[in-house]
Order: structure tokens, then C-alpha cells, then sequence
């Protein structure tokens, strides 16, 4: 059965770290086998998501993983981040990878319900994200609800990145029930933490 667990800052140790970059990595690499990113794009892009790099963003944002036993199979995240939005509220989500052979199975609508969970747990109504230019990706975000936004560009170095902006707002009574069924997911903890948040809590 798939698990779904709640990172934290403090829940993330090295090797945590290391597996979501592994997930990320060959998630993106299969999915690119029809070369809709160039090698250079493809490194560029990946190299945001080295396991120390992700130790530095994590510190302002909540994940959601998605475990097959204590295999990592799914990852998702979402910070709050004011500048893509002219109202408050806002979040940006991102990270939304899921290891190709556990794909159409289900795991990315979970992560994605779970993320708008946390997110509206943090007080965030209104989502930004960057979808992947990817066969069937911005299907995937249509069909549960999110718009088409322009073709947005990352800048990794030199290297431009295209990609879908996509947008979601959360309805006032999806935003209330998410805030209280935030409650049913376990906290994600690394033997090493230091956090004592006790188990099934919510950020808030
Ligand atoms: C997008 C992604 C997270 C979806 O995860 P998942 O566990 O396969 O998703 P689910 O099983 O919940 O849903 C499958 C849906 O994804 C769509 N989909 C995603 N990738 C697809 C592909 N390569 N080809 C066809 N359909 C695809 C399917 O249309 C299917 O939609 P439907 O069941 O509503 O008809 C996963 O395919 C993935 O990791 N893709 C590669 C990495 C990526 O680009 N991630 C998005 C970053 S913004």
C-alpha cells in the first residue's frame, strides 16, 4: 500500500534527500525520452533538484512523499511565495514527480490533493506552478481543475528552460475542509530530527 507522508523542515536528512533527487531525476529522464528538453535544459533543470540544494530550499517549504514500503515513489512540494501573486494567499507548487513505474496509478492525484491540503493548511487559496512541457502533463493538471497560464521561462545559468504556468484557486469550501482534514496526514521524520511535532499535525 502507498503511503503518504508529510516533510517538514527538520524531517529531511541526507538520505531523504538523496532519494528524492533520485525520483526527480529518473522521473524526469524517462519522461524526456521523447526530447522535448534539450541535455543542457535537462541538466540544468535536474541540478536544482541535487540533494543539497533541496537541503537548502526545503527550509521554506512543506513536501508531501508518496512511499511503496520505505521506497520513495512520489514526491510534491509547496512554499508560499508572494511575488507570483498579486493577492496574498499565494503558493507555488512544484516537484511534482513520480517514478515511472509506479505512474498511472494514481500517485500524482494524490500528491496533488495532499499539496493543496498543506497548502490551504498554510492559509493559501491561490497556486502557481510550472508544468513540464511533457505529452499528457498539462492534460494531467486540466483534468483536476487547474488553468493554462503562459509559456514561463527558467533561468538555470545560462540555460532558458520552458515551461506551462499553470494556475488553481482553491474554493472557499474546498480551502475550509482541506484546513481540517489536514489532520489525517502522518509527519514525515528523520531519525536524525530534531522536531517534535507530534504525529498527524498540520503546519500551521
Ligand atoms: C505527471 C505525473 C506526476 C502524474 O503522476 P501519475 O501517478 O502518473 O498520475 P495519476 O496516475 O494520478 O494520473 C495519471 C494521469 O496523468 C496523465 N499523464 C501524465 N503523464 C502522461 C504521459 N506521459 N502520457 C500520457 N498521459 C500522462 C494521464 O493522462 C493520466 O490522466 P487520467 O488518468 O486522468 O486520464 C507523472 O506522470 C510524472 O511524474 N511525469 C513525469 C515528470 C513530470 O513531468 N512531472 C510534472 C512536473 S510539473
Amino acid at each position: 500500500m502507498v503511503k503518504y507522508q508529510l516533510a517538514l523542515p527538520g524531517s529531511l536528512d541526507e538520505k531523504l534527500a538523496e532519494e528524492i533527487s533520485g525520483v526527480v531525476r529518473e522521473s524526469f529522464l524517462a519522461a524526456n525520452l521523447s526530447r522535448i528538453y534539450t541535455q543542457l535544459q535537462s541538466e540544468a533543470f535536474l541540478s536544482l533538484y541535487r540533494p543539497e540544494m533541496i537541503h537548502q530550499w526545503i527550509t521554506q517549504t512543506g513536501g508531501v512523499l508518496a512511499f511503496d514500503g520505505k521506497k520513495l515513489i512520489g514526491t510534491g512540494f509547496v512554499m508560499a511565495r508572494q511575488e507570483h501573486h498579486e493577492q496574498e494567499e499565494g503558493g507555488f507548487l512544484y516537484g511534482l514527480y513520480v517514478s515511472p513505474d509506479s505512474q498511472r496509478g494514481g500517485i500524482g492525484s494524490s500528491l496533488l490533493v495532499y499539496l493543496l491540503r498543506v497548502g490551504n493548511t498554510m492559509g493559501l487559496r491561490n497556486f502557481i506552478g510550472k508544468a513540464t512541457m511533457f505529452p499528457g502533463v498539462l492534460d494531467f493538471y486540466k483534468k483536476r481543475g487547474f488553468s493554462k497560464g503562459e509559456v514561463v521561462y527558467s533561468k538555470v545559468g545560462d540555460v532558458t528552460i520552458p515551461f506551462f504556468e499553470i494556475h488553481y484557486k482553491s474554493s472557499p469550501w474546498q480551502y475550509a475542509l482541506n484546513r481540517i482534514l489536514s489532520s489525517t496526514i502522518t509527519l514525515c521524520r528523520s531519525k536524525k530530527s530534531s522536531l517534535s511535532l507530534p504525529e498527524g499535525s498540520a503546519p500551521e
